[in-house]
């Protein structure tokens, strides 16, 4: 059996967490596939004992596919130990990145049907230079309202490798069990 990991990026930081977490939990003996939820099309439930979602944040929202698949596959993801991560750069604050006290991933689990039994927030990258024009004068907009980068020559990323580290060694013991005793 394997764990499915899903994610949803625009710009790639989100695929590059899931990556990462597939290569961790690979030392660890979990066999995974890694998949953009975008192109999830036929999924194959029957292989997969566990599954964890990644999805980043554009001006306020996770992308609406989140959302769609989350609806369509809820039995699927209910009938299975799950995990979420969210990407964004609000989680540069130390003090903003944790699914009670991160907006988006707050409101996430507030309104979505499907619980997961384990939750992360990580921050995501800034990549001045890749963005289309208008989008980098409104991230720099919201940079110097958050006392963060303005330089537009810059990329920065603020992904802690050790929180995520930690998250996949928590998704390797993450049993159905280990789930139902948590809730
Ligand atoms: C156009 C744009 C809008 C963004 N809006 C937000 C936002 O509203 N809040 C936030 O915390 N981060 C925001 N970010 C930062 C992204 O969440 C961050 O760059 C993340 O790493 C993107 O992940 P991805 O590459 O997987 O899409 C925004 C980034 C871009 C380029």
């Amino acid at each position: 059996m394997k764990t499915l990991i899903l994610f949803s990026t625009r710009d790639g930081q989100t695929r590059e967490i899931a990556s990462y977490i597939a290569s961790d939990l690979s030392e660890l003996a979990v066999d995974t596939d890694v998949v953009n939820l975008n192109r999830a099309e036929e999924i194959n439930w029957a292989s997969y004992d566990r599954v964890v979602i990644g999805a980043s944040i554009r001006y306020g929202h996770f992308h609406p596919a989140l959302d769609r698949f989350v609806k369509k596959h809820l039995q699927e993801l209910a009938a299975r130990p799950g995990a979420f991560f969210s990407v964004n750069l609000v989680a540069r604050k130390p003090e903003k990145r944790s699914p009670q006290t991160n907006s988006y991933t707050r409101k996430f689990l507030l309104n979505s049907p499907w619980q997961p039994d384990l939750c992360a927030v990580f921050a995501g990258a800034l990549r001045y230079p890749r963005y289309r024009w208008l989008d980098r004068i409104m991230i720099r907009l919201i940079m110097k309202m958050t006392n963060g980068e303005t330089d537009t020559s810059k990329e920065v990323v603020y992904t802690d490798w050790a929180q995520v580290s930690s998250f996949a060694r928590d998704i390797a013991h993450l049993t159905r069990d280990s789930a139902l005793n948590q809730a």
